[in-house]
């Protein structure tokens, strides 16, 4: 019986042994894109120079009390600056793709009330240039939560129809300044983050929101975030359709979006909690993904909310017709669901999202370890499940991982051997990947992987206490230092390459 436990015990050592190592770049097609993400807010800092206006984020950062250091983006990485640099980085690394943001501040300042800015134009060629002399492909994001604060004051941004037509010549704009050396356009970064927090729970800007869902002084949490989620879809097919008319075929790009995703499991075994799962899912993630794919929103959402939910014209559905080329991930945590409506259900507190909101279900209990971040929780197997997920929804359609990363905390700006020791990071992008290779093994057509990201940035409402990054940047000196998840990086971007 001793001898028997002891084998099984080798065995499975073995196996173990087996799935840490086997993770190679063999095993992802030549072509597959590797890189490191970031947005414009979180790195570039010179807020004001360039003759940028300021942003939305801009604004919300420098009210005292709505970031916990009280930071902002003014500075960031001072990437704007230190552009150059940061290239060397990747170049360093071996990735053969970069994913940024570009400032729609910088570029059109007073949206399409005014001129193009000429000096912002100058400032993303000269970094998408400088991108492909080494070789890096560039993979570009229209709107990563910034938005021109002249929009919000003038019309109320997200809330008016009328930024359809703004963010349409934004996106013309850059597809003609930019479009003939970049191949990769994203239209939005995490849509339904943007609208659940500027519009249910309120911590974003423009922090609308109504109780029980939020604390906020103005706005109507059972319309707004339908309304704002509305404009971005039609925002996004606008721009879709200007490339598609008029530019894609000369300059022979694609053209995606990207959502914020979490994988979600019964809480219980039992179909109503099943049931709530395809819902959250449905809430969360195809919300948006329905409606530019299929041109509507998905039946799970109009069975709940009826006319809640905005219809679209045949007009509109025209404009959604456009073929979408890919669909960004991002992806970092996975959370138990509970049904609350049909099953009775402890109170509790609950999460102001969405599906919450709309569905009734709780949805507070994590699945996985924890990481600094509050909301992210390690469960590698939920990467593989959401990829599957998306694929078999929208049948297989081209996907990129468009974020995958992992935080540690921190106050100070020293690099502690801690800190540049990341181990946490190496085994948590290990085993993403490891994730990702099992989708891709059942069919899943991935094409790309990023890491979020190059640099510790501006995390949003954490300002600088959550470090993301490949690098350690010291805020005050803006010394970038390579972890030890650079080395494991580069490392495994040298392995051997699949000859097909
Ligand atoms: C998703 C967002 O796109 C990015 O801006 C953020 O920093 C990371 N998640 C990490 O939270």
């Amino acid at each position: 019986e001793k001898k028997k436990t002891w084998m099984l015990a080798c065995a499975l050592f073995l196996q173990l042994l087996c799935s840490v190592s086997e993770l190679d770049r063999s095993q992802f097609p030549s072509s597959f894109l590797f890189g490191t993400s970031t947005s414009s807010y979180q790195i570039e800092g010179a807020y004001l120079e360039g003759n940028k206006s300021l942003s939305n984020w801009d604004v919300f950062t420098h009210i005292p009390g709505h970031i916990q250091d009280n930071s902002d983006g003014d500075i960031a990485d001072d990437h704007y600056h230190l552009y150059m640099e940061d290239i060397e980085l990747m170049h360093h690394l071996g990735v053969n793709s970069y994913r940024f943001s570009i400032s729609w501040s910088r570029i059109l300042p007073r949206g399409r009330f005014g001129k193009v800015n000429s000096v912002g134009i100058t400032f993303y060629n000269r970094l998408i240039d400088a991108l492909l002399l080494q070789g890096i492909q560039p993979f570009v994001t229209l709107n990563h939560n910034d938005v021109p604060q002249y929009l919000e004051d003038r019309y109320g941004a997200w809330l008016n129809p009328q930024i359809q037509k703004d963010f349409g010549h934004y996106a013309d704009v850059c597809f003609k300044a930019f479009g003939r050396k970049v191949k990769y356009w994203i239209t939005f970064n995490e849509p339904n983050n943007v609208v659940v927090k500027g519009f249910i729970s309120g911590v974003y800007p423009p922090q609308r929101c109504s109780k029980p869902f939020g604390d906020c002084l103005s706005g109507d949490s059972n319309i707004e975030p339908y309304i704002a989620a509305h404009n971005i879809i039609l925002a996004h097919a606008t721009a879709v359709e200007t490339y598609k008319k008029e530019y894609q075929a000369k300059q022979g790009g694609s053209i995606g979006i990207v959502i914020s995703t979490r994988w979600f499991e019964p809480l219980r075994d039992i179909p109503a909690d099943r049931f709530a799962v395809q819902r959250a899912l449905a809430f969360d993630i195809a919300w948006f993904l329905d409606p530019v794919i299929f041109g509507e929103y998905p039946p799970e959402m109009r069975q709940v909310l009826g006319l809640r939910l905005p219809t679209f014209s045949s007009e509109d559905g025209r404009k959604l017709q456009h073929k979408l080329d890919f669909i960004g991930i991002n992806h970092y945590t996975s959370k138990y669901i509970q049904d609350c409506i049909f099953s009775p259900c402890e109170e509790g507190s609950i999460e102001s999202t969405a599906f919450v909101i709309s569905t009734g279900e709780r949805n507070g209990i994590p699945i996985g370890t924890p990481t600094s971040m509050p909301d992210n929780f390690v469960f590698p197997d939920g990467m593989e499940k959401m990829i599957m997920y998306i694929m078999q929804r929208y049948n297989n359609i081209p996907m990129f991982i468009t974020e995958n990363g992992y935080a540690q905390g921190s106050t100070s700006n020293d690099p502690t051997a801690d800190m540049l020791n990341d181990e946490g990071r190496v085994e948590y992008l290990h085993s993403y990947l490891t994730s990702l290779t099992r989708a891709m093994r059942q069919g899943a057509d991935v094409r790309g992987y990023f890491i979020w990201s190059l640099l510790d940035n501006f995390e949003w409402l954490f300002g600088y206490t959550q470090r993301f990054g490949l690098y350690h940047v010291n805020f005050e000196t803006q010394e970038r230092t390579p972890k030890l998840s650079a080395k494991w990086f580069k490392e495994f971007l040298e392995g051997p390459e699949v000859i097909e």
